[in-house]
């Protein structure tokens, strides 16, 4: 019998109708961390998300470990080069949550130009006296504008598609030059002409707090921040400094430098930012998608066989 630990429940079946193996849940309470120290020492196989840490500590105690399993297509919570030295397998869930992340990038950005939340919170705080006026609650526009994409992976890539129903002029910078119908530029340049800048970065030593308040200063004062993909690739008290003195016209963010964040945090003090709870995959299609390939990633290494993604 081989034992599987699952950290969270997942959308769907998939993990029905696995006989040969023994599969343990955390049961929700008390710490996971904790949980999984106690419980990897005979463990096969792991099943995590985004919020379980996979440290040396974790990974020194398994013993006969073959595969961890992330539901999530980030892979920075896990130390994945000391997992593959112990022979580990680490597999991930990339290409199913593309689109799902673009289209939510592309809501977020449409909200903060357009004030689609500013506007429905004033509703809902009795704050709409005026009825409809020339000068109430204007934006900016969208269609037309220039989008700088920094990061051109697969979510860089989708969020480009996106763009030309918009007829935008897409600049982007990255490691290396994509064949993609845009044009590729120098970071400072980007910055500096974009009206819209989409962080499409994965986080890692090199992307760490990327945007920081010297490269937001350079861009446009009327401009927008867009990130969607790890919070830590912003510095964050850099974009709340940023905000708060206008060097920006706004940002969207769903995704912060510690999560889950509340209304302690200072973004939540500002008016010119849009703030989602990290929903990039969060639909009902892409989470089933994404649960399907965690599974069979994981008992395809465990059955011996090649998982659909490994890194
Ligand atoms: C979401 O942030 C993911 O990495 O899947």
């Amino acid at each position: 019998m081989m034992n599987v630990l699952v950290t969270r429940p997942i959308p769907g079946n998939y993990l029905d109708n696995h006989e040969n193996f023994h599969i343990q849940i955390f049961p929700g309470k008390g710490d996971v961390h904790q949980w999984i120290i106690s419980n990897i020492v005979d463990a096969d196989g792991i099943l995590i998300t985004l919020n379980e840490k996979i440290d040396r500590e974790i990974i020194d105690h398994a013993t006969r470990l073959k595969v961890i399993s992330t539901y999530s297509v980030g892979y920075d919570h896990i130390d994945v080069e000391y997992a593959k030295s112990r022979g580990i397998t680490v597999t991930y869930t990339p290409e199913v949550l593309t689109e799902a992340t673009a289209d939510l990038i592309f809501g977020i950005m449409l909200a903060a130009a357009r004030n689609i939340a500013s506007g429905d919170s004033l509703i809902r705080h009795d704050g709409w006296h005026s009825g409809w006026k020339p000068d109430f609650m204007l934006g900016s526009e969208v269609h037309g504008k220039t989008l700088g994409i920094i990061g051109m992976g697969r979510i860089g890539n989708a969020v480009l598609k996106r763009s030309k129903g918009f007829d935008m002029k897409v600049l982007y910078y990255s490691r290396s030059i994509h064949n993609v119908d845009a044009e590729y530029v120098d970071l400072n340049y980007l910055l500096s002409e974009s009206d819209f800048v989409i962080i499409a970065l994965d986080l890692n030593n090199e992307t760490f707090h990327f945007m920081n308040y010297e490269r937001i200063s350079k861009m446009k004062k009327s401009a927008f921040l867009i990130n969607g993909t790890r919070g830590k690739v912003v510095n964050e008290e850099d974009i709340v400094k940023a905000l708060k003195d206008h060097i920006i016209r706004g940002a969207a963010l769903d995704v912060f430098e510690d999560e889950p964040i509340d209304s302690k945090n200072p973004l939540t003090s500002l008016e010119n930012v849009v703030l989602t709870p990290h929903l990039g995959s969060a639909t009902y299609e892409t989470r089933d998608k994404m649960a399907e390939t965690a599974v069979t990633n994981l008992f395809n290494v465990l059955n011996g066989k090649k998982p659909l993604y490994k890194l």
